[in-house]
C-alpha cells in the first residue's frame, strides 16, 4: 500500500505529480491526482517532491516533514569547499563516535541514489571500538596464519596480505589504518545496479561524514582482503547470502585536521563532437 492521499484543500490542480511521475502511475481523476494501480509505483516519491503546495502525502512521507529546498541548498561555494576539502584520513582517536551523530549520517546517506529506485542495499556498520579491534585482530591473525602455513590464496596483492600482520605486530596497521570504526555496504546480487548502488551510498556517506566533522578513508585493502583472502568473515558480518559486498570504508574522530582545500586547477576534459569524424 502507497496510502498515497492529495490534500484537496492545497491541490491547485497543475498535474505537476502526474507529469512528473516516470512509470506514470498518477492520473489525473477529475481534478485530483490518484494512483489507480499502484503495482508500477517507483517509490521515487517525485509527486511528493514536485508539488508545489505541499498537497500529497505517499509512504507515510509529507510536506510538513519535509524541507524546502529554496533557502536551503548549500551554495555551490560550500559544496566545492566540502568537495575539495574532503580527504582520505588515516589517522584517528581511538574512541566511539557519537551514536546520534551516526545515525544521522546513515540516515542522510540512505538518501543516495539506486538504480531503478531498488534500495535493497545492506549497510553494515562496526560502531564499537572493542569489536573493530576483535574484528581487526582476528582478520591480522587469519591473514599470518594463512602465509605461516602456506595457504594464502593467489590473489594479485598476495605479497601485501602475506606482509600486514608483521607490521600490525611492531604498531602498523595497513589495513585498516588504526580506525575506530568501519562502514561495509553489499547491495542484493539481482539488484538492478549492483555494482554501482554501493559506491554511491559510500560516496554520499563520506562527504556527509566529513561535513560533520568526521574522518572517512575508502578502504579497498579491507575490501580485496574479505573479497579474495577471507571470504568466510562475510557472512559473520551479518552480511546475508544473497548479498554481493559492495566496498568498505573506515571512519571515526579525526586525529589530523586538514586546513584548507587543495586545488588541482582545471579538470581535463574530452569533448567530443558528434557524428564522429
Ligand atoms: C576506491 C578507493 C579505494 C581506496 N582504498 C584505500 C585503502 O585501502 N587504504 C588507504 O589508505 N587509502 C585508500 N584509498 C584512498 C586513496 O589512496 C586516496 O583517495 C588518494 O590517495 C588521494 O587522497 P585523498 O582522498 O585525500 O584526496 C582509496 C580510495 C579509493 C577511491
Amino acid at each position: 500500500m502507497l496510502h498515497f492521499s492529495v490534500d484537496t484543500k492545497a491541490c491547485v490542480s497543475c498535474g505537476r505529480c502526474a507529469e512528473d511521475c516516470l512509470p506514470q502511475v498518477i492520473q489525473m481523476e477529475g481534478k485530483y491526482p490518484a494512483i489507480p494501480n499502484e503495482e508500477h509505483c517507483m517509490r521515487c516519491l517525485h509527486c511528493l517532491a514536485v508539488c508545489p503546495t505541499g498537497a500529497i502525502s505517499i509512504l507515510g512521507c509529507n510536506a510538513a516533514e519535509s524541507k524546502l529546498l529554496k533557502g536551503n541548498l548549500p551554495t555551490p561555494e560550500q559544496m566545492a569547499t566540502l568537495m575539495k576539502g574532503r580527504r582520505s584520513v588515516r589517522s584517528y582517536k581511538k574512541e566511539n563516535v557519537n551514536p546520534a551523530l551516526l545515525r544521522r549520517v546513515l540516515d542522510v546517506a540512505a538518501h543516495a541514489p539506486t538504480g531503478v529506485n531498488a534500495r535493497r542495499l545492506w549497510v553494515t556498520v562496526i560502531d564499537d571500538t572493542t569489536c573493530m579491534d576483535a574484528f581487526r585482530e582476528e582478520v591480522y591473525q587469519h591473514l599470518e596464519d594463512l602465509t605461516r602455513t602456506n595457504r594464502m590464496p593467489e590473489n594479485p596483492r598476495r605479497q601485501f596480505f602475506a606482509s600486514a600482520p608483521e607490521l600490525w605486530r611492531k604498531g602498523l596497521d595497513p589495513i585498516f589504518r588504526h580506525a575506530p570504526h568501519c562502514v561495509l555496504i553489499s547491495n542484493a546480487k539481482d539488484a538492478p545496479c549492483r555494482e554501482q548502488d554501493g559506491l554511491i551510498y559510500l560516496s554520499y556517506f563520506e562527504l556527509m561524514a566529513q561535513s560533520c566533522g568526521l574522518g572517512t578513508v575508502w578502504c579497498g585493502l579491507l575490501y580485496w582482503c574479505l573479497r579474495l583472502v577471507l571470504p568466510e568473515l562475510i557472512p559473520r558480518l551479518g552480511i546475508p547470502e544473497s548479498h554481493e559486498l559492495g566496498y568498505a570504508m573506515l571512519f571515526g574522530a579525526p586525529a589530523v585536521q586538514y586546513q584548507r582545500t587543495v586545488e588541482r586547477g582545471a579538470a581535463e576534459v574530452h569533448h567530443t563532437i558528434w557524428p564522429a569524424r
